[in-house]
């Protein structure tokens, strides 16, 4: 009996071993990492995390340590006083009071944003399969529209204003905060705060199609200056306007290129798709190699993806194509 207890209390301290390793592992990359906070919802939520798990943990031991005693212990009568004090306490007052002190941290916790003043910056959020279309509302009432990249003033406070044209999607950048869904025919409202500047990830939280995992966007926070910068230059019309062969290629029925081509709405803005770090919505790094595959085969790339090949085109159009998208900065 001793050493069936002793051997499993072995196993038992090994998965928590295994765990914690696991724990740890996952936690590497604080680019998109909820225990690596760089907004104050994500600090919050990194705490209740932490809490919760030490809490947690502390709990087992005790319950724990209740167990291999009743197995291993001396087995003498107890008196019927000691019996009614000890259910109380563990039975009634402990739980009583360590679920009390969880449901008031778990309650401090939730948001009160609804009283507060309007956000410093708003932006628009549509879900698409796959990809993000965004539009920032401006002081002036005008909107700056961009896809897949968001960037952010640190200090500030910046609501999402979430959308979905097809299915559910979930807007999630764990290193500023938890996630909220983009429902069809619904608007979700998603507040965060990002304190430290820097580039996170964000993703799609909720599975979406065959290309659920390739719709994520890169996040830069930067100071106030940096960020008034980057949103007056995205307000601009584009950099180049030698887009002969983008038109013909008809590449201008779904993308907006201002300047060149305003028709288009079913996909992405590509205005400034050069100043961007990734394409595709975060599944290829920025470059001509990528760009040229992504107009051959887009499917193959991002299984799903409603772009239609371009490999019919003669060489040197598409190659005309990448120049001038490779010119919008
Ligand atoms: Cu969109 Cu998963």
């Amino acid at each position: 009996m001793r050493r069936d207890a002793a051997h499993s209390l072995r196993n038992t301290v090994r998965l928590a071993l295994v765990l914690a390793a696991s724990l740890l592992i996952s936690a590497c990359n604080p680019e998109q990492s909820a225990l690596h906070p760089a907004g104050q919802d994500a600090a919050e939520l990194s705490d209740l995390f932490w809490f919760m798990t030490f809490g947690g943990a502390l709990v087992w031991c005790i319950i724990m340590g209740a167990a291999i005693y009743a197995v291993l212990g001396k087995k003498r009568p107890r008196s019927e006083k000691f019996a009614d004090r000890f259910i109380f306490i563990g039975g009634v007052a402990f739980p009583t009071i360590g679920l009390a002190i969880l449901l008031l941290v778990g309650l401090a916790l939730l948001p009160s944003w609804r009283e507060q003043d309007p956000p410093d910056v708003r932006i628009h959020v549509a879900a698409e399969q796959y990809w993000w279309r965004f539009s920032y509302e401006t002081e002036d009432g005008a909107r700056v529209d961009t896809a897949n990249e968001i960037h952010l003033p640190a200090g500030s406070t910046v609501e999402f204003v979430l959308t979905s044209t097809d299915v559910i999607h979930s807007f999630w950048i764990p290193s500023l905060g938890g996630k909220l869904d983009a429902i069809p025919g619904r608007t979700n409202l998603l507040r965060l705060r990002p304190t430290t500047p820097g580039v996170y990830r964000g993703v799609c939280a909720e599975f979406c199609g065959p290309s659920h995992t390739f719709m994520a966007f890169p996040v830069i926070v930067s100071d106030q200056a940096e960020y008034e910068a980057w949103l007056s230059a995205q307000a601009q019309p584009a950099t180049s306007t030698n887009g002969a062969a983008f038109l013909a290629a008809g590449c201008g029925a779904c993308h907006v290129v201002h300047g060149v081509s305003e028709a288009g709405s079913v996909g992405p803005d590509l205005t400034h798709l050069a100043s961007r770090r990734t394409i595709a919505a975060g599944t290829l790094p920025f470059s001509r190699e990528a760009l040229d595959d992504w107009i051959v085969a887009p499917t193959h790339i991002k299984p799903g993806a409603r772009m239609p090949s371009f490999a019919t085109l003669p060489d040197a159009d598409r190659a005309a194509i990448v120049d001038f998208l490779m010119d919008l900065r």
